[in-house]
């Protein structure tokens, strides 16, 4: 049995520490939070120890691995501090907002990095698994366009939006992890952002967003953003080839249609948000994460993928502000 430690009781490590009680492979014994009562709370729901300091998740002997789910600001420092303690990593996106640091932290753990997994939940997605897995198997042949929408219920407040190193940072991340795991050769990026919320424009970030990825091979990738959508949280992808098109569509809570004289298949509105869409997501990608550790192999995606994602991230900002297409090295990018 694995056992594991949360670092940050917020929304997102409150998920992780149900996950990790809840898989029969891992043991959570530690929940780390400088708000005490926030690491208490969390530690009470799963029988675990709480602390107000990082340092005794780093120190203590009873703890192989940890889920570092704090404020982005703090991945760095805490992987670096995490690998050197001996522990195995899994932080939630994204690395970092800045590139130069990212690179600080790959220098720093160089020759570690295969302890390090990135929590790019999308990719373990059941639906996108069974998407790419297909894609891969030939079935609609090679990938030409690959599509993504991917709309927030409500933005967040404009305070959170100002330090969130922007949209294509904080957001279409994700997003942009999709592509280089569906496509991975990205050459060009293309983007257009929209100042649609009085709010959002005044702290100088965009809160809906076009993007264009062009490929080696010749395939294009687009996702389009948005901070809001009245129809709940959209999400969804499609892989179109010469052979047909895999599609994702946005569940709901319930299978049940009504059809009546005004309106058909009629059925309850799309899941809130990222918690009830993703449930599954975030308990696969820990059981990667822990058969990977307990096997001693690299999980993927890994700190690289974290990298490729940042520098697509930037690529996307440069050309939302300037209106130039940007270039990116493909070496950088491509990571598998
Ligand atoms: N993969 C996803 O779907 C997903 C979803 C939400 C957030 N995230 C990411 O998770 C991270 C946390 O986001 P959140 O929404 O849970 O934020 P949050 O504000 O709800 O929680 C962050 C927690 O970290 C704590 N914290 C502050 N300083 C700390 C320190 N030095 N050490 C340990 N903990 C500290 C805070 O007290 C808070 O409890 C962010 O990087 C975010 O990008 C990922």
């Amino acid at each position: 049995v694995l056992s594991l430690a949360v670092i940050g009781a917020g929304r997102i490590g409150a998920v992780h520490a149900a996950s990790v009680a809840a898989h029969p492979g891992a043991e959570l014994r530690l929940v780390a939070d400088p708000v005490g009562s926030s690491a208490e709370t969390l530690a009470a729901q799963h029988g675990a120890r709480a602390t107000t300091r990082v340092e005794d998740v780093l120190e203590a002997d009873d703890v192989d691995a940890v889920i570092i789910c704090s404020p982005t600001p703090l991945h760095v420092d805490q992987i670096i501090a995490s690998v050197a303690a001996g522990k195995a990593v899994l932080c939630e996106k994204p690395v970092d907002l800045s590139l130069e640091r990212v690179d600080r932290c790959l220098a720093a753990v160089a020759g570690q990095e295969h302890r390090v997994m990135m929590g790019f939940n999308r990719r373990f997605d059941p639906s996108v698994a069974e998407i790419h897995a297909r894609v891969r198997s030939g079935e609609i042949g090679a990938l030409e366009q690959l599509t993504i929408i991917s709309r927030d219920p409500a933005a967040p407040p404009a305070s959170y939006v100002a330090q969130s190193g922007g949209i294509f940072r904080d957001m279409t991340i994700h997003d942009l992890d999709m592509v280089t795991h569906f496509l991975g050769d990205v050459v060009e990026v293309s983007a257009v952002g929209q100042q649609l919320d009085a709010d959002i424009a005044a702290t100088g970030d965009f809160d809906a967003a076009v993007v264009t990825l062009t490929t080696a091979s010749g395939a294009v990738a687009t996702i389009i953003n948005s901070r809001h959508c009245a129809t709940g949280y959209d999400q969804r992808l499609e892989a179109f080839g010469p052979l047909g098109s895999l599609q994702l569509t946005n569940p709901t809570a319930t299978h049940v249609r009504h059809f009546g004289a005004t309106r058909a298949e009629a059925t309850g509105p799309h899941l809130d948000f990222f918690l009830e869409r993703y449930a599954a997501d975030y308990r696969a990608e820990l059981d990667h994460f822990v058969a990977s550790v307990v096997a001693g192999t690299a999980p993927v995606p890994g700190l690289a993928d974290g990298r490729a994602a940042l520098v697509l991230a930037d690529a996307a900002t440069r050309s939302a502000r300037t209106g130039e297409r940007v270039r990116v090295d493909a070496a950088a990018v491509a990571t598998h």
